[in-house]
């Protein structure tokens, strides 16, 4: 096609910080590629942020900022809205003003859409219009079109995701360098891997937006973050990383979308998984996603979850559905979400069944085990090993159980009881085992 004949897309852009920057970098890097891939060129024609003056690792040229995001929504000239404040509360009203008026959106605001996604959905249906997602989930990695488009043929049995880096690189350093949760999560902020107030990723809440989005993706019904059971990572101490590591375990701080009978489990917490499974192998900042369909079998996603380069590839192979979406005229080739499963429900935490490594620090004389074995036979909860770690010397010692297939609810019973045992001294720490098989 003769590029003077070729279509403009004027897209207009709210945000121009990490993300936003880099969507501009990577459209000035590879815009011909992508116009010549699509038969229309993409322009971001209008940059709206909140400071004119504020100094930019990415310059925007001063004729395309604007600090009035409405001008940017608005203007009659924008045929597509990228959302990249954040937030969730002017973010919701800047996302529903460009869908109200018929303009796709897109956006990386997981935040946004795990609090108001079906409403925003919903709003994207009823305007005729469409709502793009792609960096909200996993970053660079494409899992949200491999779910929406790649594995629609299949019924999704499992996923289970290693979904927020600044956990896995704390995780991952934990294991590798034998260093305690708190001084990684120092050296993390200081390096800017870990934001000052790390609670958002550090206890699970980042991976509960992203997994309660796969879950609704995957079975058809819209998982908000409330039903999403969150568990972060600061009670992993270095002496529950040594100890998996010596049975043959990692610990990872997993996201879980599992089908249970006629209901879904979602839920985030750290987890136990063995050595040999290729998710156990997936360090430092990265992400991976493991999904399991009735059809497919097992695929692995692996790749940057978060960063620059890796969001703007994300949010760039929006514009670019977005782009032939306009072209032809189908809004809703792909919808943003559509309910198809009326049945199901999130599985409550309490019955959802796994097994447990279990940590108690006892007295170190004889009798105790078996009044631990006794507590846990009367739940009807067996074990399947006991290891007692060699070189602990002292009025207490570590005693480890590994334990079989357990509902939850049964598992804590049985804990409450355990720890009111004398020969307890201090409280129990338990995590889950995750065979992933
Ligand atoms: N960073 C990542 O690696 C990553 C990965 C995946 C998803 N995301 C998501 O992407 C979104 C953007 O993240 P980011 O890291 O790019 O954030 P950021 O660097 O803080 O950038 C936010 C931008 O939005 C502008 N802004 C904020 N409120 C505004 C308002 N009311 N009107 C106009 N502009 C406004 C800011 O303007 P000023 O520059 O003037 O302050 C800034 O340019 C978030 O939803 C985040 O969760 C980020």
């Amino acid at each position: 096609m003769l590029a003077s004949l070729m279509r403009t897309v004027n897209c207009g852009m709210i945000g121009g910080g990490t993300v936003g920057g880099g969507v501009l970098q990577a459209l000035d890097r590879n815009g011909s590629l992508l116009a010549s891939r699509l038969g229309a060129r993409i322009k971001i024609h209008k940059v709206a942020v909140r400071d004119l003056n504020r100094p930019r690792k990415v310059e925007i040229p001063k004729s395309l900022l604007t600090d009035n995001w409405r001008a940017v929504v608005e203007d009659p000239k924008t045929d597509i809205v990228i959302e990249l404040a954040g937030g969730t509360t002017t973010a919701k009203t800047m996302v529903l003003a460009a869908l109200r008026a018929g303009k796709p959106v897109i956006t990386a605001n997981k935040a946004l859409l795990s609090a108001h996604g079906q409403e925003l959905c919903a709003a994207a249906a009823q305007h005729n219009t469409n709502l793009y997602y792609e960096a909200a989930v996993a970053g660079g990695i494409p899992v949200i079109k491999a779910l929406r488009e790649g594995f629609v043929g299949n019924r999704i049995t499992h996923i289970y995701g290693i979904v927020n880096g600044t956990c896995n690189y704390i995780l991952s350093r934990m294991k590798a360098e034998g260093v305690n949760f708190s001084d990684v999560l120092a050296e993390a902020q200081a390096l800017g891997y870990a934001e000052a107030e790390p609670s958002l990723d550090v206890d699970g809440y980042d991976s509960q937006h992203k997994v309660g989005l796969l879950a609704s993706l995957a079975h058809g019904f819209w998982i908000g973050p409330d039903a999403v059971h969150v568990e972060g990572i600061r009670n992993v101490s270095q002496l529950d990383v040594q100890f998996a590591s010596a049975l043959g375990y990692t610990i990872k701080l997993l996201g879980i979308v599992k089908k249970t009978g006629a209901k879904v489990q979602a839920s985030v917490y750290p987890a136990l998984i063995p050595d040999s499974h290729v998710l156990a192998s997936v360090s430092g900042v990265f992400n991976a996603v493991f999904i399991r369909g009735d059809i497919a079998g097992d695929s692995l996603f692996y790749g940057q979850g978060a960063g620059q380069d890796a969001t703007a590839s994300a949010v760039v192979s929006d514009i670019a559905d977005a782009v032939l979406d306009l072209k032809s005229g189908t809004p809703h080739r792909i919808p943003p979400f559509k309910t198809h499963n009326h049945k199901s429900a999130v599985l409550p935490v309490d019955a959802a069944v796994s097994k447990y490594y279990l940590r108690l620090s006892v007295v170190d004389k004889p009798g105790v085990l078996a009044k631990v074995a006794a507590i846990l036979a009367k739940s009807r909860i067996g074990i399947s090993s006991v290891i007692q770690p060699e070189g602990h010397e002292g009025e207490s010692v570590p005693l480890i159980l590994m334990i079989h297939d357990a509902k939850n609810s049964a598992m804590l019973n049985a804990l409450k009881a355990i720890t009111r045992l004398p020969a307890i001294r201090e409280q129990p720490v338990m995590f889950r085992v995750e065979n992933l098989d």
